[in-house]
């Protein structure tokens, strides 16, 4: 394998170094390419040829369908670990000793009370208003309220800061959910694990008992997991670059909270619900929704497939089917959309026009049914999917921060007008 690439430019040319990461992943180092050839850069819309950093925390091989947290699967992660061990994991490089554990938990309860402030900026939003545009908000107001978790250099100041929004960003997300529904907001219970403190914050109701349930933790344990991290996606390159002027933590994660919002990206997952009700209202027509992906006329796409990295099963995809099925009979629930999901899976499988494009199911196209099994409204799927992916956002950013990277600025081929001389506008 050659150690460097060369490009000619005019008769001239130039060679640069090939990097090679541990899975033998080669990348074209262009880092001297505008100052060698006197300007020339590179241009690639939407990144899907370039590489923005180096990174130890995810690999994911898309043609083969593998995905790793810090070297471990994430099939080995979703049965053995649990989501507070994998944000450990993802965060520091290692799986925790339970001493470790136990610390890095009792650190996260110590910091779980939220300034009472912050329920005057949750009162400010109509009930209508979109969960991930209030948790992105409120994010981002949490900033005013830890003042010291902003401009953080050190690891000890980095460590404070991500234990305050581990704590913390469950009980917005619970807030925001509660709001909606009129309920009284809760901090939960530090007894509790996590995820079941989580749950519980979502769904206690003043004047019941709550009764918890290991298989209703379990699965929604798993699910978190399986969204925790998946290396340079749309929100966590938001996520850095943002971090990348030291704009802080919570700033960065509030930008990628909106960046996750997007129905191409997180949002996915509620839309494919919604797409699978249409289809379901429609009679269940899974042929007629087919056609549309397909027709290039339409603007209509089979949400919950295809993906930019991968060209083969999403292996989160294949979990959260399984899960889903198991959950929904665990639970007795019996879910047309299940059905309906299953077979339009299978039709666009045989079909020409998603096998030739490699669409196949992702992440988002399973996870909603197992969140409406365990009463989760729809509005708040991708709160669900911002909630797993905290962790991961946090360890890219951290990653970035240690390795000291430089301000993300890319360049750009400007295509408007040349140099023009100004005309007063009586003149125009
Ligand atoms: C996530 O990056 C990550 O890792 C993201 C994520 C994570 O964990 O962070 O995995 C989470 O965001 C999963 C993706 C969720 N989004 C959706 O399910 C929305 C539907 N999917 C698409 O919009 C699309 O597949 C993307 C956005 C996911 C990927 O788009 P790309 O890589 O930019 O591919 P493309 O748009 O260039 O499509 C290539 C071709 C095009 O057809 P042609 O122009 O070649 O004829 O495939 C077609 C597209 O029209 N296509 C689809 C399609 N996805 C791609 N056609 C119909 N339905 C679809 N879903």
């Amino acid at each position: 394998m050659s150690k460097t690439a060369t490009l000619e430019i005019d008769g001239n040319k130039y060679e640069f170094p090939i990097i090679k990461g541990t899975e033998n992943e080669l990348g074209i180092d262009v880092k001297t390419l505008r100052g060698a050839t006197g300007g020339v850069t590179t241009i690639d819309p939407g990144y899907k040829n370039t590489g923005s950093c180096e990174s130890a925390i995810t690999f994911l091989d898309g043609e083969k369908g593998i995905l790793r947290y810090r070297g471990y699967s994430i099939e080995e992660l979703a049965e053995k670990a649990d989501f507070l061990e994998v944000a450990y994991l993802l965060i520091f490089g290692e799986l925790p000793t339970a001493t470790e554990l136990e610390k890095f938990d009792n650190d996260i309860k110590e910091e779980s009370h939220v300034d009472e402030d912050m329920k005057k900026i949750l009162d400010g939003f109509p009930k209508s208003a979109h969960p991930m545009g209030v948790l992105s908000s409120l994010t981002s107001a949490l900033i005013a309220f830890n003042p010291g978790s902003v401009d953080v250099d050190s690891e000890e100041e980095m460590y404070n800061a991500i234990v305050k929004i581990l704590a913390k960003f469950p009980v917005l997300a619970a807030w925001t959910m509660r709001k909606r529904k009129s309920l009284p907001l809760d901090y939960g219970d530090d007894s509790l694990g996590y995820v079941q403190n989580l749950h519980k914050m979502m769904f206690a109701r003043p004047n019941k008992s709550y009764e918890p349930n290991k298989l209703v933790y379990d699965a929604l344990d798993k699910l978190l997991i399986l969204h925790a991290d998946h290396e340079q996606n749309c929100s966590t390159s938001t996520v850095r670059i943002v971090g990348s002027s030291h704009a802080g933590l919570f700033a960065s994660l509030s930008a990628g909270i909106s960046a996750l919002w997007g129905p191409l990206h997180g949002g996915a997952n509620q839309a494919v619900i919604e797409m699978l009700e249409a289809i379901k209202a429609d009679g269940g027509d899974t042929a007629k929704y087919i056609a549309k992906a397909k027709d290039k006329n339409d603007p209509f796409r089979l949400m919950g497939f295809g993906h930019r990295v991968y060209k083969n099963f999403d292996p989160r995809a294949k979990i959260i089917k399984k899960s889903a099925e198991e959950v929904l009979g665990d639970l007795g629930i019996e879910d047309p959309v299940l059905d309906i999901a299953k077979g339009l899976a299978k039709v666009a499988l045989e079909d020409e026009y998603f096998v030739k494009r490699k669409l196949y199911p992702n992440v988002d196209f399973y996870s909603g049914i197992i969140y409406r099994a365990l009463g989760i409204p729809t509005e708040m799927f991708t709160v669900m999917f911002a909630l797993g992916r905290l962790p991961g956002w946090i360890a890219q950013w951290r990653e970035m921060r240690l390795r000291k990277e430089p301000i993300g600025r890319p360049r750009q081929i400007y295509i408007g007008e040349n140099d023009r001389k100004f005309v007063p506008v009586s003149e125009r």
